[in-house]
């Protein structure tokens, strides 16, 4: 019989509360072998100036990735400005901790400056420009972390949810080619690093379609591309089951390796509201909604737990092909959720509270993994 690891877990230190230490398994450990778990960072993370993330972090994780300090706008805010300081130490981080590193993200629409894709005049640059800024970012940015970084997402969400191609200043501006371009540069600026299309939704059909179809010819031209990245913000009752074990099974199938990179789970309500212009009515609807302020109710933790554990039961059915799974947080206090799609709403999306608190669904993930794992061993 296999004893499980367990990490003696610190509250105490976690949270500043006087409470007892209490003992409970490393999320990486319960993991099948061969899948990373990871948690996104936030810059006081990765500074080492958050505690409740460093007592927690290094114990249940074997990977990170920076939520957003790679990000264009923040490692290169100007042209041929470069900030490298807080990335320098996110990797110092991972390597501290011997950790599996992401670099998120060299080719995104967003959080990256409009001026960017503008020339001198004001006017939009030309392809060979445009060309030339992204080859120089990302030998640069790559170039720093050579053999120190382990994989990359290369590009971010160029797709739309037809499967057509998101039309973005990168393919107005360069083309087609875009992505293509964007993979050469990076297998050249660190041929050992792991390079993978990341995107959203790719439990919709026609989007999975089109990524695959996407990877498959920049695959046919030569291109290292290791794997897809689906990001994961689902919702407790959405994707469903089906489709998330379809996307899962396809991926796996054509031969790539799946990243489920960014999971969280919403519990608050969403509504078409939410994305208008109407700034009042958002605002109006954003406190309507907003029902979890003082607390996830014992029935709704259930239902999250739940969930948790569905989708970690799939992807350890896929375990074959799902190389990693990175939380997008630590806790629920830092959740982008709780600004997203509206601001200022209390949300229990991940798998540790505010306080740095298991939750059910952390028990619920460690007992999904135990089990499969036991299945797995007999
Ligand atoms: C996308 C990006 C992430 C992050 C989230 C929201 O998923 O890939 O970097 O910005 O949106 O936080």
């Amino acid at each position: 019989m296999r004893t499980w690891p367990l990490a003696l877990f610190g509250c105490a230190l976690a949270t500043g509360i006087a409470t007892a230490a209490v003992e409970i398994p490393a999320l990486k450990s319960a993991a099948p072998r061969g899948m990373l778990i990871g948690v996104a960072l936030n810059q006081a993370q990765s500074d080492g100036k958050d505690p409740m993330a460093s007592a927690i972090v290094p114990t249940h994780f074997n990977s990170v990735t920076a939520e957003n300090l790679m990000k264009w706008e923040a490692v290169h805010p100007e042209t041929g400005r470069f900030v490298f300081e807080p990335a320098d130490r996110f990797v110092a981080f991972g390597e501290k901790h011997g950790m599996f590193i992401v670099g998120h993200v060299l080719l995104w629409h967003q959080q990256t400056p409009a001026a960017v894709f503008a020339g001198p005049d004001g006017k939009p640059l030309d392809r060979d420009a445009l060309l030339e800024r992204l080859r120089t970012h990302i030998e640069t940015v790559m170039g720093r972390y050579r053999g120190r970084v382990h994989g990359w997402d290369v590009v971010n969400e160029a797709l739309e949810e037809d499967g057509s191609l998101r039309k973005s200043p990168w393919l107005q501006i360069i083309g087609e080619d875009y992505i293509a371009k964007a993979f050469e540069f990076a297998h050249r600026a660190d041929p050992q690093a792991e390079l993978y299309y990341n995107d959203f939704n790719l439990t919709k059909a026609a989007k999975r379609a089109a990524a695959l179809r996407l990877v498959k010819q920049l695959r046919d031209q030569g291109l290292r591309v290791d794997g897809i990245g689906e990001q994961g913000h689902w919702l407790v009752s959405w994707p469903s089951l089906d489709d998330i074990d379809g996307m899962l099974g396809e991926i796996g199938a054509a031969g790539l390796k799946t990243h489920i990179t960014e999971l969280d789970m919403d519990v608050l309500p969403r509504d078409e509201r939410m994305y208008g212009a109407d700034l009042d009515a958002r605002a109006k609807f954003r406190a309507g909604t907003n029902v979890y302020a003082d607390g996830l109710p014992p029935d709704k933790q259930q239902e999250l737990a739940q969930r948790y554990a569905d989708v970690f039961r799939l992807f350890v059915k896929h375990s074959d092909s799902v190389a990693r799974v990175t939380f997008w947080g630590l806790s629920d206090r830092t959740s982008w959720l709780n600004n997203f799609p509206v601001p200022g709403r209390v949300n229990h999306p991940l798998l540790w509270d505010r306080d740095g608190q298991p939750k059910p669904a952390f028990h619920s993930v460690v007992r999904a993994l135990q089990e499969s794992r036991k299945d797995a061993e007999k």
